[in-house]
């Protein structure tokens, strides 16, 4: 199945092979990124922002443009019709007609689905609330091939706000499909979801260990003998090493509900130049960025330190997967992989079962019908993936 036409609302969106061949294709664009090419002359991208950005929205912008298309951007929505209290469906049925493709972050878990189902061009999530970042994911995918060499079989720690970043949600499927090794570093109130746990265990047999602290993570010696990988002696083995990428949140502040407990967890973790003298020379330090205080300017000038790099790969990225959704370029597809993106179960609806997040699409926009999914551990919100609540009868 090409690219051409697809939306991108989940890294499930892709099959892995798909996934090599967006990567792929990004090294061959990668040339152009400080400069233009013409492979998206005469098309043109809506960027709709709900939320702030800086990284996501201009490497979007940049791409285009190096591509040789036009962009029409929002980057503020209060300066629209939505201040009027214009609809996501109304939205992008207007924009459907201004641009052939719509890249879109929005507060609400499940908004970029909704835009998808009413729009007829690809929509693009760049971020749903919570839920995923599934472009963010390509670029800390792309990096870590880029820069480790591979995937499979590296470790990667995810370490911060694993509860609320929409980054680590995302990457922590696309590390799992790709067979690295996940682990999950996050303070109290913090961890991981349920629903993306369950996701891992059932989807790719994959249950992360996790850690409230990184001094936790590195009392655990058994973590060395999992690894099975030679650490060097003058590390004194401290399990830090068996690292191939640490992977930093900020505490996602805008999503809490209480300040109190934004405050009890806002300085409980960081990366300064303590932890990286026990790094191995070649792990990266990754952060999808803007970082607040978690990680030291003191270690900016390291060559582990990755992030600034990790975010220029967004530009070769988002012009690989701009150019195969707008159907200019074919991704290369190794013609032995058989592996097709993950089929939705259908969307049912459910006399009695409801969805519990108050920050899910469905509790604002009024048109939409309660829809969920039949997953191994439940009904699930068809929107925004969190577990609903039924009501036993
Ligand atoms: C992230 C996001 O918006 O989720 N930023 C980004 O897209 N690079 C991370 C964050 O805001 O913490």
């Amino acid at each position: 199945m090409p690219l051409s036409g697809r939306d991108v609302i989940s890294i499930f969106d892709f099959s892995d092979a798909e996934i090599e061949g967006v990567f792929a294709l990004a090294d061959e664009l990668a040339k152009f990124a400080r400069g233009r090419a013409e492979i998206c002359a005469g098309k043109i991208l809506a960027t709709l922002f709900y939320e702030p950005s800086t990284r996501t929205r201009l490497s979007f912008e940049s791409a285009m443009l190096r591509l040789g298309g036009g962009v029409i951007s929002c980057a503020e929505m209060t300066g629209t019709s939505v201040a009027k209290g214009e609809t996501i469906a109304d939205t992008v049925r207007i924009v459907e007609s201004y641009a052939d493709a719509i890249v879109i972050r929005h507060p609400l878990e499940g908004s970029a689905k909704v835009a998808a189902d009413y729009a007829h061009v690809p929509v693009i999530n760049a971020g749903d609330g919570g839920h995923e970042h599934p472009t963010q994911t390509l670029l800390d995918l792309y990096t870590i091939r880029r820069e480790i060499g591979r995937i499979a079989g590296t470790w990667v720690a995810l370490l911060g706000d694993l509860k609320h970043a929409r980054t680590a949600h995302s990457l922590a499927y696309g590390l799992a499909r790709l067979k690295a090794n996940v682990v999950c570093v996050a303070p109290e109130g913090l961890e991981m979801p349920r629903e993306v746990l369950e996701t891992l265990a059932h989807e790719y047999g994959v249950t992360p260990r996790q850690y409230p602290s990184l001094e936790a993570l590195r009392g655990d010696v058994s973590l060395l003998e999992s690894a099975s990988r030679p650490t060097q002696a003058n590390l004194d083995f401290d399990v830090i090493s068996i690292f191939d990428a640490i992977y930093v949140t900020r505490v996602q502040r805008e999503r809490f509900t209480s300040p109190g407990e934004f405050e009890r967890v806002r300085h409980s973790y960081a990366i300064g130049a303590e932890i990286l003298r026990n790094m191995r020379s070649d792990t990266l330090i990754m952060h999808p960025l803007p970082r607040v205080d978690e990680l030291d300017y003191g270690i900016d000038a390291d060559p582990r330190a990755a992030y600034f790099r990790q975010a220029a790969y967004g530009v070769p990225v988002r012009m690989a997967l701009t150019a195969a959704v707008l159907g200019r370029r074919e991704i290369p597809l190794d013609p032995h992989a058989t592996v097709e993106p993950r089929i939705q179960p259908p969307a049912v609806r459910a006399a009695g079962a409801t969805c519990g997040n108050p920050r899910c699409v469905t509790t604002s926009e009024h048109y939409l019908e309660p829809a969920f999914q039949r997953g191994p551990s439940g009904l699930r919100c068809a929107y925004c993936g969190r577990a609903a609540e039924e009501v036993k009868r």
